[in-house]
This record gives structure tokens, sequence and C-alpha cells, in this order.
């Protein structure tokens, strides 16, 4: 866990700071490519959780509609602190145009739904099930079959429409969290 007071920062992820994803792979670099490619393409934002220039964090905010957030993530030894709300906090910020923010949650990660729960989010009944592929810890390659069920939260929308120039800092869990919107706003 952080120390206390450390101060959290998310952003979208961009050319530098995907080379020191890659270089250091905490968040695993095969991912960030796939991830920095899609943002790059405009289909999604990759957003980064970093502490002292650490990566410590990430999410996909996907450009479907409604917006959906995928593949929140947060590094073991940093989970607890408050860092997967600023990241989905600030999903939510950048999604205000859309009205609302769709998430997909595994039926067997509990956890995960009740932070999202907690955070406003309502289940829709919506069950998926996929199978995807990965690579075990002994490097073998195995398949998993998951169903998640999709949650959704209405967003607010804010007068002015310009929530993405603002830098929203908020006290989660003892620690500063800033979400800076230093992203620009072309895919949405
Ligand atoms: C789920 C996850 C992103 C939450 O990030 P986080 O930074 O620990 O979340 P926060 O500190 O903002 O909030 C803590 C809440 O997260 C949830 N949580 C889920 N897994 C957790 C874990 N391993 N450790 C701590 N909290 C966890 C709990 O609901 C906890 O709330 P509680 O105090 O009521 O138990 C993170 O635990 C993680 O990366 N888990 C593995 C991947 C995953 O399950 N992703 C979600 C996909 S939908």
């Amino acid at each position: 866990m952080p120390a206390a007071r450390e101060s959290v920062t998310v952003r979208r992820c961009d050319a530098k700071d995907l080379a020191k994803i890659v270089a250091e792979d905490p968040l695993g670099a095969a991912y960030a490519d796939l991830a920095f490619a899609a943002q790059n393409e405009e289909r999604a934002d990759y957003l980064v959780a970093w502490i002292g220039g650490q990566p410590v964090g990430s999410g996909q905010l996907e450009w479907t509609q409604p917006p959906e957030l995928k593949s929140l993530h947060v590094e073991p030894e940093h989970r607890g602190a408050g860092i997967g709300t600023a990241i989905i906090r600030h999903a939510e910020q950048l999604s205000r145009g859309h009205g609302t923010l769709i998430v997909g949650v595994g039926q067997d990660n509990p956890d995960a739904r009740r932070l999202y729960e907690r955070l406003g989010y309502v289940a829709t009944g919506r069950l998926e099930t996929y199978t995807y592929s990965y690579v075990d810890t002994a490097g073998v390659s195995r398949d998993a079959t998951e169903t998640a069920e999709y949650l959704e939260k209405a967003l607010r929308r804010v007068r002015g429409n310009d929530a993405l120039a603002q830098t929203v800092s908020a006290s989660i869990g003892g620690k500063s969290a800033t979400t800076s919107s230093t992203c620009g706003a072309s895919s949405r």
C-alpha cells in the first residue's frame, strides 16, 4: 500500500508514459501496447494511475455507446488505497457527455462488484459469457471461460460541458487522489 498522503494521478496514457510502462512492465507490456493502439485508433482511452512516477493501475475506457470501462487493474501491493476508485471516477468524468457508463464484472468477482455498487452502479441483468486465453505463471498458455454481469451508472451531465478541463481532487481512503484530465476529448 502506498505511504499515507502519497498523491495518485490518473491520466490518459501518452507515448512517454507508454515507454515507461513497457520498460518496467508493471501493468503488462503486451496489454499496454494493445490498449495504446486502441487509443490511437480512437476506440478507447487508456487510463493509467501513477504514484511518484510509477504506474500502479490502469483501465480501458472503450468508446462504445454507452462507454464501457474494461480491464480495471491495480497492482496488488497498491490495492485498497483508492486507486481503483480514482480510475473509475476519471472514466466517469470523461463519459459524462454520454450520460451512462457500463462495466462488466465477473460473477466470480464479488469484491470488484462491491466496489462498483458502492460507487452507484446497478445491475442491468445483461450477462455475457466469453472465453479468453492467458499465459499462467508457469508460462503455459490456457483458456478460461468467464461470465460477466453488466452494471451501469447514470452520470450527471455538467453545466458547460467542460468537465474535461477540470482537475478534480478528492480525498479517497485517506490519500490525496487527483484525476487530471490532460487528455483530449477528440474521440468522444
Ligand atoms: C478491483 C480493483 C481494481 C480495485 O482497485 P483498488 O484500488 O483496490 O480499489 P479501491 O481501493 O478504490 O477500493 C477498494 C475496494 O475494491 C474492492 N476490491 C476488489 N479486490 C480487492 C483487493 N484485492 N484488495 C482490496 N480491495 C479490493 C473491494 O470492494 C474494496 O472495497 P471494500 O473496502 O469494501 O472491501 C483491484 O482490486 C484489482 O485490480 N483487482 C484485480 C483485477 C479485478 O478484479 N478487476 C476488476 C475487473 S471488473
